[in-house]
C-alpha cells in the first residue's frame, strides 16, 4: 500500500469493517487480557483498538507507550457490549496480521494524553509529545482548515496574496522593536515588522488593488494570554473601497470559517461606537454576550455627601453597575468587589443595597438612607440586587467597572455556555493623549484617516476627532483592527505634526510612503485579524499557545529550543557588537 494511501487510525469507521488495512502509529496504551493483547494505536486522527493473537501475542506483549509501529490487519465490528459510543472508532477493532516495531520509545517525562499531570512548563519543554494530544492535532487541524478556507474566501474575491519582508525597517504599531543587526553595514540594525502595514500600503499605490497575506508579525511587548512576541496576522487591503465594503467582506469570511468549529455567526454584527462601548460597558472591547450595562450617576454624585463621588461627579466620571442577586453577598464577597477594581487604578468601590432589614452601604453613615436611596433610584436597583459605584478619572472608572462587569458575568453564570458575540466598534478617536511624555499618539496607527466632518478640529482640538477605524470583536477579545487610510501627503502631514512628528522626521521614518503617494496614491483600507486569537475562540481555548504549535512563554523563552540565548563571540565580533557587561 502506497503511503498516502493508508488509513488514519483515527478515522476508521463502521463503513471499513472487512477491509484490509495498514496502520502506522504510536501505542497509546496497551492491555493484557484473556490471553489477547489489546493496543490503542494513535495517530493525527485520533485512535483505534488493535487485537492481537496467537502467534503476534508474544510480539505484541512486548510493546509500550509511544513505541512507532506498523501494523497490518482486517477491521472487525466490535461485539455488541464491546462498542464504545464515546469514541468515534468505538464501533471497530483491527485484527491483527502482522506487526513491525519501527521504533521503541523510551519512558516520556508524562504521560502524553494526561494533561493535568504535567505542568505547562514541562509540557513546553517537551512541546513534541504534547502535540501529540489528540486535542492538539484537533487545533492544528482547525488552523490549516481556516487558513485554507481564508486564501480561498480573498481569491474568490480578487485579492492577491503578497509577500511582504521580514528584514525591514520599523513599522509604525507601537510595540518595542526586534532588532536584527547587519553583518554587512556594521552599526545598523533591521527591524522585524510589527506588521505589513506600511508594505501593504504600498503595494495599494503600486496598483495590487487586492492585497492579502497570511502574515508573521513580532512585537517585543508585555505577553499575556492571547500576546505572543511573534503571532500570525490574516492581513488585508484594498483600494477604492469604504468602511462597510471592508465589514461586508469580513462578515462574509466568518460566515465561512466558523461553521469549521460549529459557530454560527450572525449575517451581520451589531455595531457600536468606540463611545457607546466605553459608556455601557467599560471597553473597547465589549463582551456582548451579556447586558450588564454600566449606569450613569453623576447626577446623583453631584449632589451627594460623600465628597470624592461629588469631586469625581465635578472633574471625572462616576458610574455604576448593577449585580443581580447581589444584595445577599457575604462581607466577605463585597470587600473582594474592591480587590477586583484595584488593579485598574481606582482605589475601591462603594457598595448599596436595599434589603428587608433596610438599606445598607458603607457610606450609609454619610449619605443616609435618603441618599443611598437617590442612587439605587438613580440606578433603576430591584430589592435583592446590589449597586456598585466607582467615581474617578474616567479611564479608570471604565477600566475598572468594564472588569467587574466580566467578572460578575463569570461568577453569576451570566453567559450561556455555547452562545457567541461579534461585532464592530467604530469611530475610535484619532488620537490619545499621554500624561506621561505630555503627546498625543494614534489610536491605531499615524496612517489611519480621520473623519471628514472632524478634520477643521485637527489642531484646535485634537481629542474630539473621531478615527476611520474599526475593530470586529467577538465574546470580548479583539479579533482584528483596521482603518481607512489617509493617501493625501498634506494630511498626513498635519496628522503627524498634532502628534509631534516634524516634516523632517516623518520624511527619514516614513519618506518612502509620502514619497509614494506623491506619484498617484489610490483612496484605500484594510484589516489585520489575529489569527492565533481567531483559532484559539473557534477552539474555545483561552491561550493562543494552544493553537501555535511552538508558542514561548509569557517571558518571551521557547522552552524547547532554550531561545534566546547567548552567541559565540566570534559572531558578536563579525557583527561589530559588543556587550555591556
Ligand atoms: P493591530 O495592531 O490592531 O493592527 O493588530 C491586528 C490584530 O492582531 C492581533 N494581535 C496580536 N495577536 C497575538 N499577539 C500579539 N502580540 C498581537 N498583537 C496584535 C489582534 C489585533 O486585533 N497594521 C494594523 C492593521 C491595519 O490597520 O490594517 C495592525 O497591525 O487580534
Amino acid at each position: 500500500m502506497r503511503a498516502f494511501e493508508r488509513p488514519f487510525c483515527g478515522s476508521l469507521r463502521a463503513g471499513d469493517i472487512g477491509k484490509r488495512v495498514e496502520l502506522v502509529g504510536w501505542v497509546r496504551r496497551r492491555r493484557d487480557l484473556g490471553g489477547l493483547v489489546f493496543v490503542d494505536l494513535r495517530d493525527r486522527e485520533g485512535w483505534v483498538q488493535v487485537l492481537f493473537a496467537d502467534a503476534l501475542r508474544t510480539q505484541a506483549e512486548r510493546l509500550s507507550g509511544e513505541d512507532v509501529i506498523r501494523v497490518v490487519g482486517t477491521v472487525a465490528a466490535r461485539s455488541g457490549g464491546n462498542v464504545n459510543p464515546d469514541m468515534p472508532t468505538g464501533e471497530v477493532e483491527v485484527a491483527a496480521e502482522e506487526l513491525e516495531l519501527l521504533r521503541a520509545a523510551e519512558t516520556p517525562p508524562f504521560q502524553v494524553e494526561d494533561r493535568d499531570n504535567a505542568s505547562e512548563e514541562l509540557r513546553l519543554r517537551h512541546r513534541v509529545l504534547d502535540l501529540r494530544r489528540p486535542e492538539m492535532m484537533r487545533n492544528l487541524a482547525l488552523r490549516h482548515r481556516v487558513t485554507f478556507e481564508i486564501r480561498q474566501h480573498f481569491h474568490e474575491h480578487g485579492f492577491l496574496d503578497v509577500e511582504t519582508p521580514i528584514l525591514t525597517r520599523s513599522t509604525p504599531e507601537g510595540a518595542r522593536d526586534f532588532l536584527v543587526p547587519s553583518r554587512l553595514t556594521p552599526g545598523s540594525f533591521y527591524a522585524l515588522p510589527q506588521s505589513p502595514q506600511l508594505f501593504k500600503q504600498l503595494l495599494q499605490v503600486a496598483g495590487v488593488g487586492r492585497y492579502m497575506q497570511i502574515a508573521r508579525c513580532f512585537r517585543d511587548e508585555d505577553l499575556r494570554a492571547d500576546r505572543q512576541p511573534e503571532f500570525t496576522q490574516v492581513d488585508v487591503e484594498a483600494s477604492f473601497i469604504e468602511e462597510e465594503d471592508l465589514y461586508a467582506l469580513i462578515e462574509g469570511l466568518f460566515a465561512r470559517i466558523f461553521p469549521l468549529a460549529g459557530i454560527q455567526p450572525p449575517a451581520t454584527f451589531q455595531r457600536l461606537t468606540y463611545r457607546d462601548a466605553m459608556e455601557r460597558f467599560g471597553s473597547d472591547r465589549p463582551d456582548l454576550r451579556f447586558a450588564l450595562e454600566l449606569i450613569e450617576l453623576a447626577p446623583a454624585a453631584a449632589t451627594c455627601a460623600f465628597e470624592p463621588f461629588r469631586l469625581a461627579a465635578a472633574s471625572g466620571r462616576v458610574k455604576g453597575l448593577v449585580i443581580p442577586g447581589g444584595a445577599a453577598f457575604s462581607r466577605k464577597q463585597l470587600d473582594e468587589l474592591s480587590e477586583l477594581v484595584k488593579p485598574f487604578g481606582a482605589p475601591g468601590v462603594v457598595w448599596m443595597r436595599r434589603t428587608t432589614e433596610g438599606y445598607g452601604s458603607p457610606v450609609k453613615k454619610l449619605l443616609g438612607d435618603e441618599g443611598i436611596a437617590a442612587f439605587l433610584q438613580a440606578a433603576a436597583v430591584a430589592e435583592g440586587d446590589l449597586l456598585v459605584v466607582v467615581g474617578g478619572a474616567p479611564k479608570v472608572v471604565f477600566a475598572a467597572l468594564g472588569a467587574l462587569r466580566i467578572e460578575m458575568a463569570k461568577r453569576g453564570g451570566l453567559i450561556t455556555p455555547g452562545a457567541h458575540a461579534f461585532g464592530w466598534v467604530t469611530d475610535f478617536p484619532l488620537f490619545e493623549w499621554d500624561d506621561e511624555t505630555a503627546r498625543w499618539y494614534a489610536t491605531h496607527h499615524a496612517f489611519t484617516s480621520p473623519n471628514p466632518e472632524d478634520v477643521p478640529f485637527l489642531e484646535s482640538d485634537p481629542g474630539r476627532v473621531r478615527a476611520r477605524a474599526y475593530d470586529v470583536i467577538m465574546d470580548g477579545v479583539e479579533l482584528g483592527g483596521g482603518s481607512i487610510r489617509i493617501h493625501d501627503a498634506e494630511l498626513q502631514r498635519r496628522v503627524f505634526r498634532v502628534m509631534g512628528i516634524d516634516d523632517e522626521t516623518a520624511r527619514r521614518k516614513f519618506g518612502f510612503l509620502l514619497e509614494a503617494f506623491r506619484f498617484g496614491a489610490p483612496p484605500h483600507g484594510g484589516i489585520a485579524l489575529g489569527l492565533d486569537r481567531l483559532i484559539m475562540l473557534m477552539a474555545g481555548r483561552d491561550s493562543i499557545r494552544d493553537v501555535i504549535a511552538f508558542p514561548k512563554t509569557t517571558a518571551g523563552n521557547c522552552l524547547l529550543t532554550d531561545a534566546p540565548n547567548v552567541v559565540d563571540a566570534s559572531q558578536l565580533d563579525e557583527l561589530k557588537l559588543s556587550l555591556k557587561s
